[in-house]
């Protein structure tokens, strides 16, 4: 950034400021954020700063070592996650969902039966992940997906409350969800922003919201049958995504499933992995 172009911005924002920063939130997440990211970051928390009335970076790097700080980080991560999805994303892996894995499902799954399908979307964004496997999941199963878990979690809380509500614009909707899907399970409405698309409550009932953060403790009992971690390690360090790759392995049952992003690859786990296709890796005994 030139010097003129420094010397227009609302806040001062020093080398040093970023730096601190970017090492804060990759210790807390995990979340590498090199020098290419400076303007992102800038950019995503000037409301910030804004909304608390405090003058330059300096003090908000001061403020989150203050008394305030350990709150303040949940604003700060909210602001920097990158939370870009959509309802059916990487259609494969719902295709393999709905053509390879339920079929076998619903023969063991019946109304009545205790045998619980588990599934993990871990990093869902602001829902339309889980909402996506629980269309399909109905879908396949019946009225007795109700026997079926879907657990999603992910950092960002603002995150977690849109996926909770349910409720998403209705243009985005008619493009990514099947229409057969969309007739079934979810239902028009209209709110301040137009018309919405609301998920009925059949399809809500099976998931689970949870904040959690890769990075801690893993609260959850059980083992999952599929783990979709998808588009969110891709902002780790290496050693940081191997090391939750093999975690996942500890919460897969023999022969689960775990589906990873667009770009990203579990080449240095083959120990643990198979390749089952495109981004699709299957435990090994
Ligand atoms: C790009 S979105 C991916 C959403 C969805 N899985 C998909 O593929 O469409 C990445 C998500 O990972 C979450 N995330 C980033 N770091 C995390 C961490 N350390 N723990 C939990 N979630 C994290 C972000 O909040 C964000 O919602």
């Amino acid at each position: 950034m030139s010097e003129a172009a420094e010397r227009v911005r609302e806040f001062e924002w020093r080398d040093q400021d970023f730096k601190f920063l970017a090492k804060l939130l990759h210790e807390k997440t995990g979340i590498v954020l090199t020098e290419k990211k400076k303007e992102m970051m800038y950019g995503r928390l000037v409301r910030r700063l804004r909304a608390l009335s405090i003058k330059s970076f300096a003090k908000y790097c001061e403020y989150l070592q203050g008394a305030s700080g350990d709150k303040e980080l949940g604003f700060t991560l909210n602001a920097i996650t990158t939370n870009t999805t959509d309802f059916f994303r990487e259609m494969h892996h719902f295709e393999y969902l709905r053509d390879r894995l339920l079929p076998q499902v619903s023969k063991q799954v019946s109304l009545n039966s205790a045998h619980h399908f588990r599934i993990w979307s871990a990093g869902c964004s602001s829902g339309q992940e889980p909402y996506s496997i629980a269309m399909v999941m109905r879908s396949i199963l019946g009225p007795a997906a109700r026997n079926c878990k879907i657990l999603a979690t992910d950092l960002d809380s603002n995150m977690l409350a849109t996926g909770k509500f349910g409720q998403y614009d209705a243009e985005k909707c008619h493009e990514t969800i099947p229409r057969t899907y969309l007739a079934s399970y979810t239902k028009k409405v209209k709110d301040s922003d137009g018309d919405m698309v609301m998920m009925k409550d059949e399809i809500k009932k099976l998931i689970t919201y949870k904040q959690l953060n890769l990075l801690h403790d893993w609260p959850m009992k059980g083992k999952f049958d599929v783990i979709f971690c998808r588009n969110v390690m891709i902002y780790f360090d290496k050693e940081t995504q191997d090391r939750l790759v093999r975690r996942y392995a500890t919460y897969l049952k023999p022969d689960g499933i775990l589906f990873i992003g667009h770009s990203e690859s579990l080449l240095s786990v083959s120990d643990v992995y198979k390749c089952e296709g495109k981004t699709t890796y299957r435990l090994l005994p």
